[in-house]
């Protein structure tokens, strides 16, 4: 190798490194699986590191030996043919008995692993997680409380997920509190999360699932469990009637009897209270629809602007989407906004 062509591997090598030691800044990545947020992560990630060196390790020792064999030992002119031998069973009998006991050490960890964080925590909250092409459905049994795309959690307490789906495999994924578990048609899985800290943890599907599998997406906010008892509490409450002859009034008209030119009311697909389609058949239980920070798959805010953007053209914002363009006026959509924006 000549100095030039070495400066320049040095300096190829050196880029890369850099790209990626930028990769590794702690700042501003929301879905950081190395940045465990929960016990069930910081366990994965405990279990992580380890093995990663191991493969780190026993990667260089095999490629380098491998490089330096075929540099050292290549075919140069006027080069004698080795000695010709064939088996050596002392160096077989080492290669075998090595990376078996290798594997057995990483083995006895992650069974154990595995066998831990599959245990349902005896204290732990319960939460029905369903997935739909393209939104998650949020129940909490017994507490008849049913929500879309956001998972309220108590910080410091487990959460043991029952994860269903109704059509295809989904895959539930909050880098930051756990690793992924599927969610599978005629299947029941489960999962447990926990935050250390209230805050807001990023969620993702991680299978592909169609179309708008990129926009399925959810969030867990944990909170302190004062606050999640306070928000289970707004959760259980009626929600009010719209004032009479007011804008959401008619919104709610037209939520429960209107017809457009490109389907029926709104109550064909989705609830408000026990009135409307059974939950989570077709459309979110929009009950209490004003107190989410997002909708549509957790991938608009839930601001007026966006929420008549989305009612104007749904297709337009989600692939593929079930809810179809409706054929809405502008008056229709300023009415159903100023009703769902109403649903506190
Ligand atoms: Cu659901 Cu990807």
């Amino acid at each position: 190798m000549t100095a030039r062509s070495r400066a320049r591997l040095v300096a190829a090598l050196s880029a890369g490194l850099a790209l990626l030691l930028s990769a590794c800044s702690k700042t501003n990545l929301p879905q950081d699986s190395l940045n465990p947020a929960g016990p069930v992560a910081r366990t994965e990630d405990r279990l992580f590191w380890p093995v990663f060196v191991i493969a780190v390790v026993v990667f260089i020792l095999v490629e380098g030996l491998l490089v330096v064999a075929v540099v050292k030992f290549r075919h140069r002119p006027g080069r004698q043919q080795p000695v010709q031998v064939h088996g050596n069973r002392r160096l077989e009998v080492t290669w075998t008995v090595i990376p078996a006991l290798i594997l057995l050490g990483v083995a006895v960890p992650t069974v154990g692993t595995i066998f831990s964080l599959a245990r349902r925590p005896p204290n732990a909250l319960q939460i029905t997680v369903t997935g739909h092409q393209w939104w998650w459905q949020v129940e909490y049994p017994g507490m008849h409380v049913v929500t879309a795309n956001e998972v309220h959690i108590p910080a410091g307490q487990p959460v043991y997920l029952t994860l269903e789906s109704v059509d295809v495999i989904h895959s539930f994924w909050v880098p930051r509190l756990a690793g992924k578990q599927d969610l599978e048609p005629g299947r029941t899985n489960h999962l447990t999360i926990e935050a250390f800290q209230p805050g807001l943890y990023l969620g993702q599907c991680a299978e592909f699932c169609g179309a708008s599998h990129a926009n399925m997406r959810f969030r867990v906010i944990a909170q302190s469990p004062a606050d999640f008892q306070s928000w289970v509490t707004g959760q259980q409450q009626a929600v009010a009637e719209p004032a009479a002859g007011s804008l959401a009034a008619q919104g709610k008209q037209l939520f429960e009897q209107g017809q457009f030119p490109g389907g029926p009311a709104c109550v064909a697909c989705h609830s408000v209270g026990g009135a409307g389609a059974p939950p989570g058949l077709i459309g979110p239980n929009l009950t209490h629809f004003a107190s989410r920070t997002t909708f549509a798959g957790s991938t608009l805010d839930n601001t007026p602007a966006q929420v008549a953007q989305w009612l104007h053209d749904p297709p337009a914002l989600k692939p593929g989407s079930d809810m179809p363009n409706l054929g809405l006026t502008r008056d229709q959509i300023d009415a159903l906004v100023a009703y769902l924006e109403g649903l506190k």
